[in-house]
This record gives structure tokens, C-alpha cells and sequence, in this order.
């Protein structure tokens, strides 16, 4: 199962042309798209605005849109409220809401309500502030043990899969083993179901990112972009474009009317 993001009508269009399974409407559009340094100041009308786009792009793939920092913390009336925007006038198949036990009760609450939800765990970039970084998860028994929970306690709830983010190949695996739902994993090793990658960085399209071991770059499209923006500008400055084959002239008559005969 392949799945990437996509943030705009262009990156779903190409995604759904290029056979992807699974779109992800990402909360990292804050860092690839909108320039931030985290997700946390993404809003549910970023999410709205950027997934109604997507859909537009890719009508035939299943699309998935996050839910932004702090929309389903509080009661289930405000999650059902952020649910029912990114469905309804975002035009989400289903959304994605990162945690573990905690967020349980939502999960419940969402599925209930007829929205599939994706869970993720393991590293769970809005909770950078509290993890204190964006390291490796499952890295000790204790870690291993609190991953392996969350992941059944999401299943036990009714998420129809799980991203395991950033988490050791061997922890990966035993979950993968232990649940009936698929996991997909972005840094979780060879033996998740699925596997997810940023866009931007499949691409290498102007991504903020440093180099990152779990990023294979398919395609430097970033580089193809700027070299073809710097030849415009050094042609511009030349006056070597527009040539004369992308002008459009006038007859003979409009001259006369201008300069005199
Ligand atoms: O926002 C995102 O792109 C994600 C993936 C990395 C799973 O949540
Ligand atoms: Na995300």
C-alpha cells in the first residue's frame, strides 16, 4: 500500500496519475508548504482549504486529511465539529488524528459518527514540544511495550489503520503482527503494510528538510525547477525572451495608424 501527500490540485493530480493508493492530506503542509518550523500552527481552514484542492485533483483516490494541533483534545462536540468541516467542506474520505490512549475516546466518537480514522503513533510531530524532539520512538522495552498498546487500543477503538512514525524496524514489525488493521509506515522499516512519504521530499521540492535517512529522493525535481527559473531571469535580462516566436504582431495597417504612412 502506497500512500504520499499531497497538498494542492497539481501534487494530488500527479499522485493519482502516478498510481498512488493513498492520499494524505498532511499536517506537514505547515513545514512544506506554508514555511513553518512545526505543525502546530496549522488550522482546520488550512486543512479545509488545501484538502478541498486535493479532491479536486485526484476524484478517484481515497483521501485522507490530518486533523491540526489541539482539535481533538477537548470534548467530542468540538472533534465532530473539525471531523465535519474537513468532510463536509474539505471533501475528506477520512481523517487522521495523531496519539495514543488518549485520544481513544475520539477515535471511538469519530467512527461512530461514520468517519474512518486513521491513527499515529510513535513519533507524533505535534507532540514535539513535549517528546522534546523528533527522535526515534521504541527504542527501549518500556517504549516498545507503550507503542504496541497504543497501537491495540486505537484498533480496540476503530481506527482502520495506523502510521507508525519513526519507530524501530523490529517494534514496526511485532505490531504489524499483532494488529488485524494495516499500518503504514514513514521511518518504521520494511515489515509495516504500507508506507507513506512527505511529497516535497520524494520530489525534493524545495523541502525545509535536511537530508533524512528514512527519505529516499525518487526524482530532484527541485533542482530542474530552479535551474529552469534562473534561465528566465538570465533571459529576461538578456532580452534574449520573449523571441520572436512567442510575440504576437499586427497587420500592416495598425503601423500606418500609429507612425503616420
Ligand atoms: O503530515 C504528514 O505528512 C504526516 C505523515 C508524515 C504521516 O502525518
Ligand atoms: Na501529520
Amino acid at each position: 500500500m502506497s500512500m504520499l501527500t499531497a497538498y494542492d490540485y497539481p501534487s494530488a493530480l500527479l499522485a493519482e496519475e502516478a498510481g498512488i493508493d493513498l492520499i494524505l492530506v498532511g499536517d506537514s503542509l505547515g513545514n512544506v508548504v506554508l514555511g513553518y518550523d512545526t505543525t502546530l500552527p496549522v488550522t482546520i481552514d488550512d486543512m479545509v482549504y488545501h484538502t478541498r484542492s486535493v479532491v479536486r485533483g485526484a476524484q478517484n483516490t481515497f483521501i485522507v486529511a490530518d486533523m491540526p494541533f489541539m482539535t481533538y483534545h477537548g470534548g467530542v462536540d468540538e472533534t465532530l465539529r473539525g471531523v465535519r468541516r474537513l468532510m463536509q467542506e474539505g471533501r475528506a474520505h477520512a481523517v487522521k488524528m495523531e496519539g495514543g490512549l488518549e485520544i481513544c475516546e475520539a477515535v471511538s466518537a469519530v467512527t461512530k459518527a461514520g468517519v474512518p480514522v486513521l491513527g499515529h503513533i510513535g513519533l507524533t510531530p505535534q507532540s514535539v514540544n513535549m517528546i522534546g524532539g523528533y527522535r526515534i520512538q521504541g527504542k527501549d522495552p518500556e517504549d516498545a511495550q507503550r507503542l504496541m498498546n497504543e497501537a491495540k487500543a486505537l484498533e480496540a477503538a476503530g481506527a482502520f489503520g495506523i502510521v507508525l512514525e519513526l519507530v524501530t524496524e523490529e517494534v514496526a514489525e511485532a505490531i504489524t503482527k499483532a494488529l488485524s488493521i494495516p499500518t503504514i509506515g514513514i521511518g518504521a522499516g520494511r515489515y509495516c503494510d504500507g508506507q507513506v512519504l512527505v511529497f516535497h521530499d520524494l520530489v525534493r521540492y524545495a523541502s525545509p528538510y535536511r537530508e533524512k535517512r528514512f527519505v529516499k529522493t525518487y526524482a530532484d525535481v527541485g533542482s530542474i525547477i530552479r535551474e529552469g527559473i534562473s534561465s528566465y531571469v538570465k533571459e529576461v535580462k538578456e532580452r534574449s525572451f520573449p523571441a520572436e516566436d512567442h510575440v504576437f504582431n499586427a497587420d500592416e495597417h495598425v503601423l500606418e495608424s500609429l507612425y503616420g504612412a
